[in-house]
């Protein structure tokens, strides 16, 4: 797999990265056996970027992780990345949630840690938890801050308050059926030399081509109530789908590939980071890199994609 360079860090990381949510009750990876298989395969794909969360299985991501990375011996080959959740951001919490990761991980640093959400119900004034994250980076703790699902305006008020570091990536929700972050927070990282982390870059499965109108699941996982598999709006994201089946056979590759490969032709300095519940769906996911969509056929899923409308309103 080829690497990349982590924004202005210089950083080298695989194109695609993995995403490890899934090794929680909200999609159902919780043996440990499979979570280390899958992470011993994308190290052998040459993943070298994991992103995982404190809130990922309240902690057991974090835990798998740590623990399969010393046991295969490649702590050092790889690039972590975590998150504190916008509830822990009071500055003490800051540093507790720090040390608990580092304990969970197993590592005496972390190479990204991104706050995960702004904080919401709490009132954590923003230069409070990033000064603390910058002290953190300071001590040698943390080497790097990025921001996930944060707005333009407080991504500029976080980095005003940072004096020895900057901020290296922002996480956001992007892929072929979801991409508002293209109007303001795209443009911005790369004018920033940001790094763009897309989240959720198949959304949600809904554009691996398994699922269709007529076998629409009714999940018991995390997608129960995501609108994008509400029968309306699936009948819509599936006129992609059908475009990228039809793509993915002239390239002799899948539905998902080509997603994730349309993020990267448009963007190389994207790393996206498709969850896997399975050997199979980390290679499968790994064989997104390496090769280039026509324009012609990025032109297709640009303009097919940007007609899908996911109704979000519920009441
Ligand atoms: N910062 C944030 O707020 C935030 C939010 C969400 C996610 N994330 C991060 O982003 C990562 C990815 O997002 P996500 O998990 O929401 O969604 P995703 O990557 O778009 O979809 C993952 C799901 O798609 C299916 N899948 C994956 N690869 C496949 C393949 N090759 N063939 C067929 N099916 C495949 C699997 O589910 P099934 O097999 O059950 O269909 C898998 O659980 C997460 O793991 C997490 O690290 C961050």
């Amino acid at each position: 797999m080829e690497k990349v360079v982590f924004g202005w860090t210089g950083e080298k990381v695989s194109q695609i990265g993995l995403g490890t949510w899934q090794f929680s009750d909200a999609w159902g990876v919780k043996d440990y056996e499979t979570a280390k298989e899958i992470i011993e395969a994308a190290y052998n794909l040459g993943i070298n970027f994991i992103d995982t969360a404190i809130v990922y299985g309240r902690g057991l991501s974090e835990e798998f992780i740590g623990k399969a990375l010393k046991e295969l011996g490649i702590r050092d080959d790889i690039f972590i990345a975590t998150k504190i959740p916008g509830e822990m951001l009071s500055r003490d919490d800051v540093f507790r949630a720090v040390d608990r990761s580092l304990e969970r991980l197993q590592m005496d640093v972390i190479d990204l840690m991104q706050v995960h959400w702004p904080p919401l119900w709490n009132n954590f004034p923003t230069y409070e938890y990033i000064g603390a994250l910058e002290q953190l980076v300071n001590m040698g703790k943390i080497r790097y801050i990025g921001l996930s699902d944060f707005p333009v305006e407080l991504i500029d008020s976080a980095r005003a308050y940072l004096s020895t570091t900057d901020i290296a990536s922002i996480q956001i929700r992007y892929n072929l059926i979801e991409r508002d972050a293209e109007k303001e927070l795209i443009p911005y990282a790369l004018r920033e030399d940001m790094v763009v982390i897309p989240w959720s870059p198949l959304a949600k499965g809904a554009l691996t081509g398994k699922y269709t109108p007529e076998n629409l699941p009714q999940f018991s996982d995390v997608r129960g109530n995501d609108p994008i598999f509400r029968p309306d709006n699936f009948m819509e994201v599936y006129k992609v789908v059908e475009v990228l089946n039809k793509i993915g056979s002239k390239y002799g590759k899948t539905p998902s590939q080509v997603a994730l490969n349309w993020i990267i032709t448009a963007y190389p300095n994207m790393i996206p980071i498709p969850g896997a519940k399975s050997v199979e769906q980390v290679k499968a996911n790994a064989g997104a890199a390496g090769w280039k969509l026509e324009y012609s056929d990025w032109r297709e899923l640009d303009e097919i994609s940007r007609k899908v409308y996911i109704n979000r309103v519920i009441y």
